[in-house]
């Protein structure tokens, strides 16, 4: 049984689709803890499950950096196999994304690599695209830019305002994100692999880049 701890900044809608999926017994993982960076709506879905939660307000740290340690030592006491961000809106420092990648996951509401960022729908509408998308990925010491696990693209329909896209969009991040964690439970998706596959990649991409062109 895969263990998950589950950080949320806000509703938390998609914490609440993990919990009603890892509810049901036949389902490969369980969701043992849930922390916020301020009090979130979305523990009141954790207290609703009976699962427990913490805090690490981010408000309360001097830096990011502390912030961070304190939320690795919370980490620790739950020891799961698998954090997902799930709407926690903090960059987290490099010492929590050493720790935990590739074993950290997070839901973005665009088709990335297009509109990274805290502001994934708004960009996307400013920009008038005609599509954008949900993504799950791998978290990297970037922001929104590690190895992507599952994608689905949403159109942008006449009228649509950030609120009415992102309600669109985010039936699409809660199905992606039940079925990767379901992925790597049942070990389908291998998340180091993953994540090796993505460094090869780069690699070459720097490669080719600097290779000069042949008469
Ligand atoms: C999601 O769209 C997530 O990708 C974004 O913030 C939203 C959080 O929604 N970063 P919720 O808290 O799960 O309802």
């Amino acid at each position: 049984m895969l263990t998950v701890a589950v950080l949320i900044s806000g509703t938390g809608s998609n914490l609440r689709a993990l919990l009603e999926a890892t509810a049901a017994p036949a389902f490969p993982a369980r969701v043992v803890v849930v922390g916020a960076d301020r009090e979130a709506e979305g523990f009141a879905h954790a207290e609703a499950f009976g699962i427990p939660t913490f805090l690490v307000a981010y408000e309360q740290f001097d830096s990011r950096d502390e912030w961070g340690g304190e939320l690795l030592e919370q980490l620790a006491v739950w020891k799961p196999d698998l954090v997902v961000l799930s709407g926690m809106m903090r960059v987290l420092p490099p010492a929590v994304v050493a720790a935990w990648s590739p074993r950290l996951i997070n839901t973005h509401p665009a088709f990335l690599p297009e509109y990274p960022g805290a502001h994934g729908v708004r960009d996307a509408l400013a920009a008038g695209a005609t599509e954008t998308g949900a993504t799950v990925h791998i978290v990297d010491n970037g922001v929104d830019t590690g190895p992507i696990l599952a994608q689905e693209r949403v159109a942008v329909l006449p009228g649509d305002d950030a609120h009415r896209l992102h309600d669109r969009i985010k039936p699409v991040e809660r199905r992606l994100l039940v079925d990767v964690v379901r992925r790597i439970a049942t070990r389908e998706l291998d998340l180091a692999a993953a994540s090796a596959a993505a460094l090869v990649l780069s690699q070459s991409r720097r490669d080719e880049a600097s290779t000069p062109d042949r008469p």
